[in-house]
Formats: structure tokens, sequence, C-alpha cells
């Protein structure tokens, strides 16, 4: 029966459908939208809007739409967002097969810089999610000079100061405050790279006053900063041994 050539075409063209599924899987493209088992019938319409070109601090705001693709009822649970943006209240949280609605959101570009690249993700009733891209360039703006406003304030302390309480090793503080804009293992991301600083001292003055941009603000405690004079010490040890 098991040889029966019917059954082993059969098995065949599984085994062929399975390769082809597999085929089909999304590529690792961090724009395109992954289809998961988990993605809600809730979609961003569309999935990535580049919103152009922005000056540094000011806000740049966009409305995003959410379809309901599904055949019942879809409620938005909860709407989150990467670093700096802040998201407003869907203007509908229940939507009916088919149905629309906007969120407003809103991206603080206040010490970004360049290429930007933000998401917002919404969960709905039953914890499937849906995720949209967002993309812009920050252009300089050359009436930010004076600006009294720093990544350690306000909303943006939770992320960029708060984190480095109760750490004192190099490596842990780093992955606390500097990571964000200087890379995992301080090769570079929107900030450079640190691995060619071989000296604790310079290191540690620049950490503690910053550059005099809004970009890299002074970490001291003295300057407003997160860090204490033994956590500088840490890091720049730390950050002083690292091969290039
Ligand atoms: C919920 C935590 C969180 C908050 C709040 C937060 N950040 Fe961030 N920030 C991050 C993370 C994580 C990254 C790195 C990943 C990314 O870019 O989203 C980052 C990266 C950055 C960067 C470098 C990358 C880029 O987007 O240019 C800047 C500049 C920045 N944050 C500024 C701010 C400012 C200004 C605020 C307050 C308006 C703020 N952040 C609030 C977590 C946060
Ligand atoms: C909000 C993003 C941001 C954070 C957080 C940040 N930096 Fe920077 N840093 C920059 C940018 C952008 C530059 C380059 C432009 C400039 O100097 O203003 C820079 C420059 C530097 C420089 C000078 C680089 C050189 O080779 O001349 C050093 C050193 C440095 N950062 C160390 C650190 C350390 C250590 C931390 C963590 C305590 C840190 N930074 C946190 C954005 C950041």
């Amino acid at each position: 029966m098991l040889l029966n050539p019917r059954f082993i075409f059969l098995a065949c063209l599984m085994l062929m459908l399975a390769a082809c599924t597999q085929v089909k899987q999304p590529a690792t493209d961090a724009l395109a939208v992954a289809v998961e088992a988990s993605a809600s019938a809730l979609v961003f319409e569309p999935p990535h809007v580049d919103m152009g070109a922005v000056k540094e601090g000011e806000e740049a705001v966009v409305y995003l739409r959410v379809r309901n693709s599904g055949d019942s009822m879809q409620q938005i649970a909860d709407v989150q967002t990467s670093c700096g943006c802040s998201v407003a209240e869907p203007e509908e949280r229940l939507l009916m097969p088919g149905g629309f609605t906007r969120i407003k959101v809103v991206i603080d570009t206040f010490a970004k810089l360049d290429d930007v690249k933000k998401w917002v993700q919404l969960t709905d009733g039953e914890g499937k999610t849906s995720k949209a891209w967002l993309t812009l360039t920050v252009r300089p703006n050359p009436h930010m000079g004076d600006n009294k406003r720093s990544i350690f304030d306000g909303k943006c302390a939770a992320c960029h100061f708060d984190t480095a309480k109760g750490k004192s090793k190099g490596p842990e503080i780093y992955t606390a405050v500097c990571s964000m804009c200087h890379g995992a293992s301080a090769k570079g991301a929107v900030a450079p790279a640190l691995r060619h600083h071989d000296n604790a001292d310079i290191l540690a003055s620049l950490i503690a006053n910053g550059t005099g941009s809004q970009h890299m603000p002074g970490f001291a405690q003295a300057m407003g900063g997160p860090l204490s004079k033994g956590q500088i010490s840490a890091l720049s040890e730390w950050l002083s041994k690292l091969d290039e």
C-alpha cells in the first residue's frame, strides 16, 4: 500500500509544496513586512512611509492608516513605537471587517542625524501584531545652536539617562547609554565607531564634557548627565582597550 505509485506521487507533491512555502519565506529585509503566524488582520497601509527631509529639532508628523483585512471585528489593544516618537490614540479602536482608522505619529527629531528609521507596532485583541516602518532624513538646522534641550531630560530620560543607574562595569555602562548611538561593541551606528581610541584620559574628557554638539552631550553628572566619575573612568578604560 505504501508503495502504491499514487501515494508516492502525492508524497512527492507534498514535499515540493513544502519546499515552495519555505522559499517564499520573506527575506530578512527590515522593510519587508514579515508574514508570520502571529500577524494581525489589522494591517498598516502602506507598511512603509517615507517622510522625506525634516529639519533637526522639528516635529515630523504622519498619519498611519490601519485596515481590518480579516472577516471578523478587530480591536486595537495597544500601539507601541521605537525611540523618540509619540503615538496618539487611534481614531477608532474597534474596526469592522474592511474598516479603516488612522493613528497620528509624531517623531521628535531633536539630536537625530541623517537617516532615521523608526517603527510603530500595534497589538490586536488576540495579542497578534502588525508593524509599520517610518523613514526620514534629518537635515542640519541652523537654529538649533543654543538649544537647551537634552536627551537626558523629560521623557527621553527613561531610556537615555536612568538606564545608567547601578552600573559599574565598562561594557554594561556602554550598553546602557552609548550603544544606541555608537552601535553594538562600539562599532558605529548613527554615531562613529569608538574602537580606535586608545587614550583613556582623552576618552574620559570627551565622555564627561561632550563634543560641543547636541548630538554628543556631556555625560558627567556635573554637565547634567547620568554618569559619575567612577563610571566614566570604568567606561573609558574599557573603551581604550578595545581592538580597532
Ligand atoms: C523607550 C526608550 C526611549 C525613549 C523614551 C527615548 N529613546 Fe532615544 N533611543 C532609544 C533606543 C532603543 C535607541 C536605539 C534604537 C532606535 O534608534 O530606535 C535610541 C536612539 C536614539 C538616538 C540615535 C538614533 C536616532 O534615532 O537618531 C537619538 C538621537 C535619540 N535616541 C534621542 C532621543 C530623544 C531626544 C528622546 C526624547 C524625545 C528619546 N531618544 C527618547 C530608546 C529611547
Ligand atoms: C544620542 C546619541 C549619542 C549617545 C547616546 C552617545 N553619543 Fe557619543 N557621539 C555621538 C555623535 C553623533 C558623535 C559625533 C558627532 C559629534 O561629535 O558631535 C559622538 C562623538 C563621540 C566621541 C568623539 C568621537 C571621536 O572619535 O572624535 C566619543 C569619544 C563619544 N561620542 C563617546 C560616547 C560614549 C562613551 C557614550 C556613552 C557614555 C556616547 N558617546 C553616547 C552621539 C552619541
